[in-house]
């Protein structure tokens, strides 16, 4: 889908988010739990905020055009250039906004972002088994599953088994003419 017919545009967190950030996380607890933990206070935000600043993470807002509303949130975590040049996603809808399609579009302004802007090569989803939700949204993407990480995240107080989902740049059809320049000629 070309970027102009999407509902929603891909914007950076920022410190000015604090107080809408911190009403939906509030209003999404039922939606969340127990898959995703994002801060709920204004100093869990604030060192969140100042933690997405770095090269290595990116955390983007899926920002609804019609009226400007966060409706979720997708971060690029564990970017590592050189021969791997992936990435690792994170993501959540807020509930005032959830299932109505909108975390699939900004996942596919993600993709745009992250192989062509970034030159990324791969992208990877870790996702519970149980979580169907997110399988869902990662499958219609056109994420593949590559197999099942036993006790690979600390997820929700204990360490769980994972579903690794990804996508290469190669499987989106977006390419970069020139590679990244960290890539290895050989
Ligand atoms: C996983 C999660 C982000 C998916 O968010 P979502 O809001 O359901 O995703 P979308 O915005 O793409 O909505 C998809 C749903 O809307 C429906 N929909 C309505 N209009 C639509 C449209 N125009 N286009 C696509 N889907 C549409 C779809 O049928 C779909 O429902 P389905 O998944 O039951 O088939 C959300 O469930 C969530 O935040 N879960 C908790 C956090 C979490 O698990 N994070 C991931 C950890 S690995």
């Amino acid at each position: 889908m070309p970027h102009k017919d999407h509902r929603v545009t891909l914007r950076p967190l920022n410190a000015d988010d604090e107080p809408e950030f911190l009403a939906l996380v509030a209003a999404s607890t039922d939606l969340h739990r127990p898959w995703m933990s994002l801060p709920g206070t204004p100093p869990v935000f604030r060192a969140y905020v100042e933690r997405y600043k770095g090269p290595d993470e990116e955390s983007l807002l899926v920002c609804r055009r019609d009226t400007g509303a966060i409706a979720g949130l997708i971060n690029i975590n564990s970017i590592i250039r050189g021969r791997f040049q992936s990435g690792s996603l994170g993501y959540a809808a807020f509930a005032p906004s959830a299932g109505r399609g909108y975390m699939s579009e900004g996942l596919d302004l993600v993709l745009h972002h992250a192989f062509g802007r970034l030159r990324l090569h791969r992208l990877e989803a870790q996702v519970q088994p149980e979580n169907h939700a997110s399988i869902r949204l990662v499958r219609r993407a056109g994420f593949r599953s590559e197999g099942r990480s036993p006790d690979l995240l600390f997820i929700d107080g204990a360490w769980r088994d994972h579903e690794r989902w990804a996508i290469t740049n190669a499987m989106a059809g977006i390419v970069p003419a020139e590679p990244h320049p960290t890539l290895p000629e050989r």
